[in-house]
């Protein structure tokens, strides 16, 4: 391990360290221990320096550790996961997975978790911030033979199960914004991208890539573009290694369901965790802005809107919700 994920490890705690203590446990000078810790905001980490106590992190940290989460998972869906790897540094978690595992074979799963992210990708190509060690980035890879309906509805179905693993472990009034964004206290809590490799009407393999803001950093808040949201209220009662364990086994036990069903057995679910339906909305299409009332989604997961006096259905496009007047 690099001198500064060790220096990282040694500050997690949040407690104050002298630069000459952290110089002797590293093996390093103070002024290499200064230029160290001035590196780490570029991690999107906030490092206070105090004359005569030392350097402490702004919040203490809880590292990813591949024991616990592994130790956590249910053993039927650990049974089915050939690797669960944690990276200290990718570009994408997501990136990743594409170019080591797949194809993936059907039924199998392999799982891959980062740090810190520097080309975190969401959907229709932004960027995704992705600081080191304070939310999770989590992607699995999963192989399907053949879906019934097709894997139109896996989007949707992602997001029931990142619902599910948020409401285990204790974060109930998370909700769903079509086609799977994850809502908490009018914000964006947790994203899903949905990469495809192979045909979808074959055997395929898919990765799930799931981001969720646990405790965002101030420092690099503001780089975010949408009404965002995190878990920083829950902060020291959720674990990032219990969530991230709790995840894997939501999805994969969705991915299972997925692959006899499709989206069938998800719709109930997914439309009590709605939060948009009824609401007034932009949907920007590819062929167009639509104003109009959304009356949920269809049983293929397309977005029912009522507009012009007509109930037309999307299966792709960005809402906004337009506030009242
Ligand atoms: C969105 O824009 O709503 C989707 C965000 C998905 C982010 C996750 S973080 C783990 C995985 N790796 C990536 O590069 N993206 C996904």
């Amino acid at each position: 391990m690099t001198t500064r994920y060790r220096l990282i490890q040694l500050l997690a705690d949040g407690t104050f360290f002298s630069g000459e203590s952290l110089g002797q446990q590293l093996g390093i000078s103070r002024a290499a221990v200064w230029k160290q810790i001035r590196s780490l905001a570029d991690l999107g980490l906030d490092v206070h320096a105090v004359r005569g106590r030392g350097y402490r992190l702004s919040s203490s940290l809880e590292l990813l550790d591949q024991a616990v989460i592994q130790q956590a998972l249910a053993t039927e869906f650990a049974s089915c996961l050939d690797s669960c790897e944690v990276m200290q540094s990718l570009d994408s978690t997501s990136d990743h997975l594409k170019r080591c595992v797949v194809p993936v074979q059907p039924g199998r799963a392999h799982a891959c978790l980062a740090e810190w992210q520097t080309a975190g990708r969401g959907r229709r190509g932004r960027p995704w911030v992705s600081p080191y060690g304070s939310n999770l980035y989590l992607s699995l890879a999963w192989g399907f033979d053949a879906v019934p309906g097709g894997l139109s509805g896996l989007s949707l179905a992602a997001g029931v199960a990142v619902v599910r693993a948020l409401r285990l472990i204790g974060v109930q009034d998370a909700g769903l914004k079509w086609p799977n964004d994850i809502l908490f206290r009018g914000g964006k809590l947790a994203g899903i991208l949905v990469d495809l490799a192979g045909e979808s009407s074959g055997p395929c393999s898919v990765i799930i890539g799931v981001g969720i803001n646990m405790n965002m950093p101030a420092n690099v808040a503001g780089t975010i573009s949408q009404p965002w949201s995190d878990l920083s209220e829950f902060q020291g009662r959720i674990s990032r290694n219990i969530l991230a364990a709790s995840l894997l086994n939501e999805m994969v036990r969705m991915l299972r369901e997925f692959s006899c069903q499709g989206l069938t057995g998800f719709l109930d679910e997914w439309r009590r965790y709605d939060v948009i339906a009824g609401q007034t909305v932009s949907l920007q299409t590819g062929q167009g802005t639509i104003l109009g009332k959304v009356c949920g989604i269809d049983e293929q997961g397309g977005l029912q809107v009522s507009s012009q006096g007509s109930i037309k259905s999307y299966h792709s496009g960005e809402i906004s919700v337009r506030l009242a007047g």
